[in-house]
């Protein structure tokens, strides 16, 4: 489907090894959850998707020796097959459970790695900060959402923390939105723009340990749900990444 041979490519070393340690399992993921979802009348494209899971755990198990050529390559094929899967989605009708949202956040999800990996449009002229913000308050806010609608529907208390969390992440959205429009006037920092950070960070530390402690439940049978324990996994590595661009 695409090649794994790359000459010339730069190793993993000279990029940070967490952050392509970080893409390349995330990047996995969204392949596990196709694969997962998908009805077996589709069945060829859970092929395609079990492809991807398989190339990219090899990835992972190459470790630092794989090289970011290789890496952008597979992020590259990814994105078009999810983008072809979205576009069935909204056309002719697809059988498979992740919402066009969900498909479209890994769509964002698998440009910015290409970002990372050197072979994305850099967008400059765009604050980096504001770019994580903009990227991930929405991929967060649609993954608390995606947590409350797999819980049962008797978890009341855990539902209305997720919604409680996604809602919080979509109002931190739409200010990124307006504070992106107010860097045309050449200020990169203003005490608003300070609060906002502290705002973020408070938002996804206490993400974060709701996460852990979801994952604890998980790992002990202790929640009703059908939320299977590496997407809550998946999440707190994404809150996680986002935390840390934030300096
Ligand atoms: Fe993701």
């Amino acid at each position: 489907m695409f090649s794994s041979a790359c000459k010339g490519g730069i190793s993993i070393a000279t990029l940070n090894a967490d952050t392509a340690s970080f893409w390349t399992r995330n990047l996995r993921d969204h392949a596990l959850f196709v694969y997962d979802t998908l009805s077996p009348q589709e069945e060829s494209e859970r092929q395609r998707a079990l492809y991807y899971l398989r190339w990219f755990d090899a990835r992972l198990k190459e470790g630092s020796t794989a090289s970011t050529d290789t890496l952008a390559s597979g992020a590259e094929s990814l994105r078009v097959f999810l983008l072809h899967l979205l576009r069935r989605q909204l056309t002719e009708g697809l059988s498979m459970l992740l919402t066009p949202t969900y498909l479209s956040h890994t769509v964002s999800e698998s440009e910015e790695a290409l970002r990372v990996l050197g072979s994305g449009p850099s967008r400059s002229s765009l604050d980096p900060q504001l770019r994580s913000h903009l990227l991930w308050l929405p991929i967060l806010a649609g993954d608390a959402f995606v947590i409350q609608g797999a819980l049962d529907e008797i978890e009341k208390e855990l539902i209305r923390l997720y919604i409680g969390h996604a809602h919080r992440f979509e109002e931190t959205y739409a200010y990124a939105v307006e504070l992106a429009g107010f860097l045309r006037t050449g200020l990169t920092d203003f005490p608003a723009m300070d609060r906002f950070r502290d705002m973020v960070r408070r938002e996804i530390s206490a993400f974060l340990l709701s996460l852990r402690e979801l994952e604890r439940l998980e790992a002990g049978n202790l929640v009703l749900d059908k939320l299977p324990l590496v997407f809550v996994e998946h999440v707190r590595r994404e809150a996680e990444f986002y935390l840390g661009t934030l300096g």
